[in-house]
């Protein structure tokens, strides 16, 4: 045997799947060798969540030139890292994620990435730029429209309540940041957030603040939850009190089965649309396996959801 394969071979053995991805790498995707894309979700506990999922499947099911492998990370950021690990470990020609948090995903992502292998990051970000792109809505914007909307529904006077998502997510974070924008405090000194609480994404720990929310002010005008079973926990307390007229409640994601009942049946006074990105990310994972250039950051649009518009599909949002 030459003495370059038998070294190229010995390389192949000791770096083992990191060179069977290499090998892999830049093959054409056909039905009988298809190209296999790996996708790491948080949580599968959410309904949006679930949604993501379905809109990846449904996107990909038409290309018979690219497999599929879902796990679910059962919102634990060290499994999802595992989850990371082993598609490196596997040589899968491409991944996508959507992270639990920044921090802890950072790390896995940047080492596929570095190994060659594409990631795409969807709906919640991980730290710096070492991945091939990001897929999202803009979570700043959206909590500008919500602050905005808010402040103009009450007429720059009245109490607030934001109970927040994670914030160790960066949606979390920007929706709170956005929202504070939108508000516009300090030109509007009739407004106040007069509690905050940190529900994590989930509605029973919504309703739990809720209820310390309302057990401490007698006067809420307005809740902005992070999500829209944020929204719906908070009002099942203010209705569990008998005080769910007294305010507006708002919501993010705007789920058709979710949040747009919610308004449809006046549980909500508006929420917006957070896209799944399902669709773009399967686009744009073909785009990457057909050697394209794509964005470092695409970006989804917004719709706003009230009981004016809901029927006819809400409005876009700039
Ligand atoms: C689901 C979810 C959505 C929210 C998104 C933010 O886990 O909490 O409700 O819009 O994540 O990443």
């Amino acid at each position: 045997m030459p003495h370059c394969i038998r070294a190229l071979l010995l390389t192949c053995v000791l770096i083992g799947a990191a060179c069977s991805s290499e090998s892999r790498r830049g093959h054409a995707g056909t039905p009988e060798d298809p190209w296999i894309v790996g996708m790491s979700q948080c949580n599968l506990g959410e309904p949006w969540r679930v949604q993501m999922d379905a809109d990846v499947r449904a996107a990909s099911e038409g290309h018979a030139n690219l497999r599929m492998i879902f796990k679910d990370a059962q919102n634990n950021s060290l499994t999802q890292r595992a989850q990371v690990e082993e598609f490196i470990e596997q040589g899968v020609d491409l991944i996508i994620i959507s992270p639990k948090e920044a921090a802890p995903l950072t790390g896995p992502v940047a080492n596929a990435y570095q190994q060659g292998i594409p990631v795409i990051v969807l709906d919640r970000a991980v730290q710096g730029d070492q991945y091939t792109t990001f897929i999202g809505a803009d979570n700043v914007a959206i909590g500008r429209a919500a602050g905005r909307w808010i402040r103009e529904a009450l007429g720059g006077r009245g109490n607030i309540v934001e109970l927040k998502g994670l914030m160790t997510s960066t949606p979390g974070q920007d929706r709170n940041r956005g929202f504070l924008e939108g508000l516009e405090l300090d030109r509007n000194p009739g407004l106040a957030i007069v509690f905050t609480g940190e529900m994590q994404w989930l509605e029973p720990n919504a309703r739990r603040e809720m209820e310390s929310a309302l057990a401490t002010n007698a006067d809420i005008d307005a809740v902005y939850a992070h999500n829209d079973p944020g929204a719906h926990g908070a009002w099942l307390a203010a209705r569990a009190a008998g005080r769910e007229g007294d305010m507006l409640f708002v919501g993010i994601d705007a789920l058709p089965h979710e949040g747009q009942q919610y308004v449809a049946q006046r549980i909500l006074d508006a929420t917006f649309l957070y896209p799944t990105g399902g669709e773009e990310a399967i686009a744009t994972a073909l785009a990457i396996l057909q050697g394209e250039t794509v964005p470092k950051q695409i970006v989804l649009g917004t719709r706003i959801f009230t009981q004016e518009n809901v029927a006819s599909g809400g409005q876009a949002i700039n």
